[in-house]
């Protein structure tokens, strides 16, 4: 049987600092409120060179060093991130270019503040299943980008970083032991960017409206966090076939100070037995169990065999949970961490090369095949599936539309007979 443990752990943090008095300069607010009401004195923001994909590149370096690794040994990347960099490509796909991860597949993962934990799960499962062995999973967010700094009700919540893991399979009891993976998609409403995907994409209008921003009901998502983290921590636990008490560590999503003090009372747990640094980085979504891992296994918290458990919640709505059994360190020597950043300027080179490859190439041959043409412009558009309430092929009445075979010119011949340009690439594939 294999097992998926965790044997490096990095993070990274922007270096900028913003205090909750120096946000009172801008928004209506407190240092007094904000302490009171979350736990949070100040979090950090990214400055102008610092992206989800540069955050979440450094973490993962972190990462591998911690296991001696190198990114040239990953078979998946996972980035859990609600702030990617672009809508496609994803983030996951630039940092297997930066860390040469030649034999990886990557992809990103949205589930919001359960980001993490469900691509913990996603990636353990696949070390288990025997479909990969090494497998990084990073929370990275810029959420500084997505907070509209004029609401007081978001903007002092949220702050900026990275955290990484790396799971490597193994015949040695141990790692991760189980998840659990939860949705409920009817308060998708009560913590959402409403503007900027499919449905609503980013006009004038919407950014007036600030529909480009988080807009959140606090007291509905505090009251759901509150259940969850209660529910799922006693799920978990149970799944594990531990009691609440043989944990010896609880790594909650820092969301607000409150939340954790309700779910440490409610299991009957002292509160010195959840890792909280939401106070120096505020709700880093994604990244905030990754971080949060890190600090407790560098500040020599966590020891082998160590029994952990991490809840994360949030947007979705979702919540996961996975129980784990802490493994050995296996740091690397100085000299496999300068192998590792030859490895890294290298794949910088190779990934140069590529793009230049790819440049030249299209300048030297153009088109797939130079005796095809761009197709003039076809006709009108048929009607589409399902408009005017009608079926393909069948006009607004009821009546069907003349067949291919009755129009003069078949879509795939262009006006003055030659194939057009996607039966041609078909031809040129064959
Ligand atoms: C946002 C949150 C801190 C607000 O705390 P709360 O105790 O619920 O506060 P309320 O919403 O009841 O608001 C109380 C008052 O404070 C005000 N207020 C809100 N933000 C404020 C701020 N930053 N500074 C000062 N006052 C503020 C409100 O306007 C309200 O004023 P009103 O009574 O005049 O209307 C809390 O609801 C929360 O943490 N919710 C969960 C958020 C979360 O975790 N989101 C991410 C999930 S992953």
């Amino acid at each position: 049987m294999r097992y998926a443990h965790i044997t490096g752990w990095g993070k990274y943090v922007p270096q900028r600092v913003v205090t909750n008095d120096e946000l009172a300069q801008t928004v209506e607010t407190s240092d007094g409120w904000i302490r009171d009401r979350t736990g949070i004195a100040e979090r950090r923001i990214a400055g102008p060179s610092e992206t989800t994909a540069s955050m979440a590149i450094a973490a993962a370096i972190g990462a591998l060093d911690v296991a001696g690794a190198s990114g040239s040994q990953l078979d998946l990347i996972i980035v859990a991130t609600t702030t990617p960099e672009h809508l496609f490509p994803s983030t996951a796909c630039l940092v297997q270019d930066a860390l040469g991860a030649a034999r990886a597949g990557a992809f990103d993962l949205s589930a919001a503040c359960s980001g993490f934990v469900y691509g913990l799960s996603l990636g353990a499962d696949a070390i288990k299943a025997g479909s990969a062995n090494t497998v990084l999973v990073i929370g990275s967010e810029t959420l500084s980008r997505i907070v509209n700094w004029k609401d007081r009700n978001t903007c002092v919540l949220f702050g900026d970083g990275a955290g990484a893991v790396l799971l490597q399979g193994s015949d040695q009891p141990g790692g991760i032991l189980s998840t659990l993976l939860r949705a409920d998609g009817s308060g998708g409403e009560l913590l959402i960017i409403p503007a900027g995907g499919s449905r609503q994409p980013v006009t004038p209008e919407a950014i007036a409206q600030n529909l480009h921003t988080i807009q959140m009901n606090g007291r509905e998502v505090f009251r759901f966090a509150s259940r969850v983290m209660d529910r799922a921590t006693r799920e978990i636990i149970y799944k594990a076939g531990w009691t609440t008490d043989q944990v010896d560590l609880f790594v909650p999503h820092q969301a607000n100070l409150r939340i954790i003090e309700m779910a440490a009372r409610s299991l009957g747990v002292p509160l010195d037995k959840f890792y909280c640094n939401i106070a120096r980085y505020g709700n880093t979504s994604a990244a905030s169990i990754p971080i949060a891992l890190t600090e407790a296994a560098e500040s020599g918290l966590l020891r082998p065999k160590d029994r952990v458990v991490m809840v994360g919640f949030g947007a979705g709505l979702t919540w996961a949970a996975a129980a784990l059994e802490w493994g050995e360190p296996h740091p690397a020597s100085r000299s496999q961490k300068t192998l590792s950043r030859l490895g890294y300027g290298v794949a910088s080179v190779r990934s140069r090369a590529r793009r230049l490859f790819r440049r030249v190439e299209d300048r030297l041959f153009g088109t797939l095949d130079p005796t095809l043409q761009p197709a003039p412009a076809r006709e009108p558009a048929r009607e589409l599936p399902g408009r005017n309430g009608s079926e393909p092929g069948r006009r607004g009445d009821g009546k069907r539309e003349p067949t291919p075979a009755s129009d003069p010119k078949p879509e795939s011949v262009t006006a003055n007979g030659t194939p057009s340009d996607q039966s041609a690439l078909e031809e040129a594939r064959s």
